[in-house]
């Protein structure tokens, strides 16, 4: 029986260039998707997988991870005094148990495969789950908990994939598709940011991983690979001759919140589907002419 995945890796070292000024002070981790910070979601998805030991590699600049994960007296006696409960208590669900939580940090930016080894001495030698806070997953079950279901069967490492369209291959790891069944199969070598000629498919990494604890030996000494960083796709890719590596195709939509498109449309989204303000914000959406738009936009789609 596969040894059981109980840590989470979550790597918040980044500089988050792409949303400068809003990230020049602010880690773009805590960028919100309507009312919750980024790291907010991975951490919900991650303990709704199973994972009660959360493990964040930090950097400067980033010490207010660690204080939205701690308790706010001040604030909590002020929501009590107002009787404001439900936030409250929705503010106290939201934290993992006292002593679940580690931080490290990465000290210079070499790329996720260092961010990865920096968590090596705190995971030790267990299994463990990766995710990269940046993808957003809107799923009816968590995209970490459809992994852990493939991982019971299988075992050994996973890593969730999806397909995109071949011109945006380049900007993420790409996987090749083994033997297996449409929706979970072998993996058949990895490339990290590959030319589009050079990719072995359209089938790219989603920022979700189930690893073996052999992977931080090979990112010990893991010479540097694409944009000049030390990648956890190379590690990756040497480990997939020793161990089996599955692709598990989720099922639920991904907001790569990288980037400010994919930023603006998980925020639209989400707020779109919200109870409490989902049909006031469709109204102010019809008010800037927006609505119209989008349903031009089904229309055509339709057609
Ligand atoms: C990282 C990984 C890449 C993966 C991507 C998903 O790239 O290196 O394999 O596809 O996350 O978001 P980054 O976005 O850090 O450039």
């Amino acid at each position: 029986m596969s040894k059981r995945v109980k840590t989470a890796v979550f790597p918040v070292a980044g500089l988050g260039t792409r949303f400068l000024p809003a990230t020049k002070a602010m880690p773009k981790e805590m960028l919100t998707v309507v009312d919750r910070p980024l790291i907010q979601y991975a951490v919900d998805e991650a303990r709704e997988a199973g994972i009660s030991h959360f493990v964040f590699v930090t950097g400067r600049n980033k010490g207010v991870i660690e204080d939205h994960f701690d308790r706010q007296f001040e604030l909590e006696a002020t929501l009590e005094a107002r009787g404001k409960t439900r936030v409250l208590k929705e503010l106290q669900q939201d934290l993992p148990s006292a002593g679940r939580t580690s931080f490290t940090r990465q000290q210079e930016p070499l790329g996720l495969g260092h961010a990865v080894w920096c968590a090596r001495d705190i995971v030790g030698d267990e299994p463990f789950a990766l995710l990269l806070p940046d993808m957003l997953f809107k799923s009816r079950r968590g995209v970490l908990k459809q992994m852990m279901e493939a991982y019971e069967e299988t075992g050994g490492n996973i890593i969730a994939v999806e397909e995109v369209p071949m011109a945006e291959v380049s900007s993420y790891g790409v996987v090749g598709r083994g033997d297996g069944s449409d929706q979970s199969f072998r993996i058949n070598g990895m490339v990290e940011k590959p030319a589009v000629a050079e990719a072995p498919s359209n089938l790219i990494i989603s920022g979700r991983y189930i690893l073996q604890p052999e992977v931080f030996n090979l990112l010990a000494d893991q010479p540097r690979g694409a944009g000049g960083e030390i990648q956890l796709t190379d590690a990756m890719q040497t480990l997939e001759r020793q161990q089996p590596f599955y692709g598990v195709k989720y099922e639920g939509q991904s907001f790569d919140c990288g980037s400010k498109i994919g930023f603006l449309t998980a925020n639209v989204a989400y707020a779109l589907d919200r109870d409490d303000i989902g049909d006031d914000f469709l109204a102010a959406l019809s008010r800037i002419g927006l609505q119209n738009r989008l349903m031009d936009g089904f229309r055509v789609a339709a057609e």
